[in-house]
């Protein structure tokens, strides 16, 4: 006669809890008990998810006994974290003063004119985010650009309609 499979509920919870599932939960896993876990885990969460979403800010602060309002002022004040889902590829235009003596507020009204966007809009498609950007240190090419992590400089407005072209072929 077969033995009966007994399933200990105790030690199936125990396995389960102690596994970080999904974005958030590895990233307070990985950095909780660091000194200053919180940006790491902001960091992680942003990178894994393309924005903070608010259920991530309740999950971190409980994790962190914080409150939400500390962790949600926290992500609203460091442009590098964001609320909102951003398209695949983040077009930023420096708004910063070399590259508007050189032309600069010609390429902002052209990516906007052209993308449909304005600053801090993402395409219905999700493809593209618009953002302004205040210096990307190559001032002596300006008018610069940075998509993901490449930077254009001496963009024009023939060169802003390249640049599009190849973010909605890739
Ligand atoms: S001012 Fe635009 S790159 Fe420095």
């Amino acid at each position: 006669m077969a033995t009966p499979i007994s399933l200990d509920q105790t030690n199936f919870m125990t396995v389960v809890t102690d596994t970080p599932t999904g974005p958030v939960a590895q990233a307070i896993a990985a950095h909780k008990h660091r000194q200053g876990p919180l940006l790491p885990i902001l960091h992680d969460v942003q990178n894994a998810l393309g924005h903070i979403p608010s259920d991530a800010v309740g999950e971190i602060a409980s994790a962190l006994n914080l409150s939400r309002a500390e962790v949600h002022g926290v992500v609203t004040f460091y442009h590098s974290f964001t609320s909102e889902q951003q398209g695949e590829h983040i077009v930023e235009v420096c708004r910063a003063e070399s590259c508007q003596a050189m032309g600069g507020r010609d390429i902002e009204a052209a990516f906007k004119q052209q993308l449909g966007l304005d600053w801090g809009e993402t395409s219905s498609d999700k493809k593209v985010t618009l953002e302004p950007v205040y210096c990307l240190g190559n001032c002596a090419c300006s008018p610069s650009v940075r998509i993901g992590h490449k930077v254009y400089g001496r963009v024009d407005a023939a060169r802003v309609a390249e640049l599009i072209a190849d973010i909605q072929e890739a």
